[in-house]
C-alpha cells in the first residue's frame, strides 16, 4: 500500500513536469508545426543550420519573426499565441536561445 501511494505521487509530479519538459505529451507548438506542413520545405532545409542565413535568426525575437514570416507567406492563419508556441517548440528543439 505504501509503495502504490508513493508511485501515484511520483506519477503526479512527473506529469506536472511534463508540461514544461514535454516528456510525455507533444509540445503544442509541435502539433501546430506538423499540421501546417512546415516540414514540406524544412525537412530538407532544416532549422538552425549554418546554411540558413537569409533571415539572420540569431535570437528569440528573430526566431519569432522568421516563424511569422513563413506562417504568413503560407497563409496558415495562426494566432500570435500559436506562432509563439511554434517558435517555442523550434527553440526547444533546434535553436536554444535565451528568452
Ligand atoms: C515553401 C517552403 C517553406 C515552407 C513550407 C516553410 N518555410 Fe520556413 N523557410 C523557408 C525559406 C526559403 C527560409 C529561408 C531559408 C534561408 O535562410 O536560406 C525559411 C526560413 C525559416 C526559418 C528561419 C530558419 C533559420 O534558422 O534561419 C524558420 C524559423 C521557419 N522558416 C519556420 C517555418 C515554419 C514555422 C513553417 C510552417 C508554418 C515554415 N517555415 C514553412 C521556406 C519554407
Amino acid at each position: 500500500m505504501r509503495m502504490s501511494t508513493l508511485s501515484i505521487g511520483l506519477l503526479a509530479s512527473v506529469s506536472l513536469l511534463s508540461t514544461q519538459t514535454q516528456a510525455s505529451s507533444p509540445h503544442p507548438g509541435k502539433v501546430l508545426h506538423d499540421d501546417a506542413n512546415c516540414m514540406k520545405c524544412h525537412a530538407d532545409m532544416g532549422y538552425a543550420k549554418p546554411s540558413l542565413k537569409k533571415m539572420g535568426v540569431d535570437s528569440w525575437p528573430a526566431l519569432k519573426k522568421a516563424v511569422s514570416y513563413c506562417e504568413s507567406n503560407l497563409n496558415v492563419g495562426w494566432f500570435p499565441e500559436e506562432q509563439e508556441q511554434v517558435a517555442d517548440y523550434l527553440n526547444q528543439e533546434y535553436y536554444h536561445f535565451d528568452k
